[in-house]
């Protein structure tokens, strides 16, 4: 029986085509070659009309038998490629965790972010609150609070940008003063705060002026605070910012919202007092300014002035930098040039 042996010699055949398919692709070639309507299985069954009908289902269900048996070996061998396929790619996509990562440059704040943040956490030590206040600013807070009445002389020292006739840029960070004061319940124990922000006046911008800049206001209000006070605190603020063996000096000065008033002076950092170009041969560098709280500015808060007595200062991180780190142009701070910036790093 001729087209038994054929079928059975077809089958050997085909299943050694689908062991050796090495891929996916190959094995569907082979699929569509020998089961494929113009296949030779496809062939046999059409030939069965010419076999004698006594041959037919013998034939017929051998050929369904070599049928059968070629599609699942095309079945197997399929998962089986279909698997290794997964395992290649997996091995192709591999990440290799162990590399050195690639390295993200680091900022750090700016420097004056650093000196301000330095001397909120010298104050806070002490018990001081950090207030801030709005940049701009009623000219009643700015001015009339601080004993400034309009008209008042020394508002032209401090000349700003008007935003209406009673909104301006403020001109100092004495402004949260009164602000603070207002809310403070004395019940509750004094009041120590420091407020840090940025201020404006219509300067002329040059090496040591900013129409734009920093201030730190601090203001304490108690019973029986003294100027011996004021004094304590800034002699403790001179040396933490600029080195223990520093000495303040007060000199009288003039601001309308304290009495009296005071220039503050810290010997020296550089030549230690001897004379040297920091502080101009004096042996004094001035820092900040300050005074007792003048008893108008209490009493406009509602602060009884008979038994509550208070000091503020107010002093420039931009100076304070300026001569810690010995830079030469104010400007340096605002151009965020990285060759500048980059020289402060934060110690971690
Ligand atoms: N506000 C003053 C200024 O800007 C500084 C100062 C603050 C003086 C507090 C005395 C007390 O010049």
């Amino acid at each position: 029986m001729e087209i038994k042996t054929k079928l059975e010699s077809l089958q050997n055949e085909v299943l050694n085509k689908v062991k050796s398919s090495a891929d996916l692709k190959s094995l569907d070639q082979v699929r569509v070659a020998y089961l494929g309507k113009k296949g030779p299985i496809t062939e046999v069954l059409r030939g069965m009309k010419d076999l004698d009908p006594s041959e037919r289902p013998v034939v017929g269900s051998l050929a369904n038998v070599v049928r059968d048996a070629i599609q699942e070996a095309i079945e197997e061998r399929k998962m089986i490629l279909e698997t290794e396929a997964i395992h290649q790619a997996l091995l192709e996509e591999t990440i290799d965790v162990t590399l050195p990562g690639k390295q993200i440059a680091k900022g750090q704040s700016h420097v004056l972010t650093q000196i301000m943040e330095e001397i909120e956490d010298l104050f806070i030590s002490m018990g001081y609150q950090v207030i801030e206040g709005p940049e701009v600013e009623e000219d009643n807070y700015n001015f009339e609070r601080m004993n400034l009445p309009k008209n008042h002389p020394a508002r032209d020292m401090q000349d700003t940008f008007y935003i209406t006739d009673e909104v301006l840029l403020r001109t100092h960070t004495s402004p949260v003063q009164a602000r603070t004061m207002d809310k403070h319940d004395f019940s509750k124990g004094p009041l120590k705060m420091v407020s840090p922000g940025k201020v404006y006046r219509r300067d002329s911008d040059d090496a040591t002026h900013s129409h734009q800049f920093h201030q730190i206001e601090g203001l304490v209000v108690a019973e029986q605070v003294s100027m011996a006070d004021l004094k304590g605190t800034l002699d403790l603020f001179a040396k933490k910012l600029f080195g223990k063996d520093r000495e303040i000096r007060l000199r009288p000065s003039y601001f309308p919202f304290t009495e009296p008033s005071v220039e503050v002076d810290v010997s020296c950092f550089k030549c230690g007092g001897d004379g040297c170009n920091v502080c101009k041969h004096t042996g004094w560098i001035e820092i900040l300014g300050g005074g007792m709280v003048h008893p108008n500015v209490l009493e406009m808060s509602g602060i009884d002035s008979s038994v509550y007595s208070g000091f503020a200062f107010g002093l420039g991180p931009e100076r304070v930098a300026m001569l810690k780190y010995g830079i030469d142009d104010i400007r340096h701070f605002y151009q965020n040039d990285l060759r500048f910036l980059n020289q402060f790093k934060v110690k971690e």
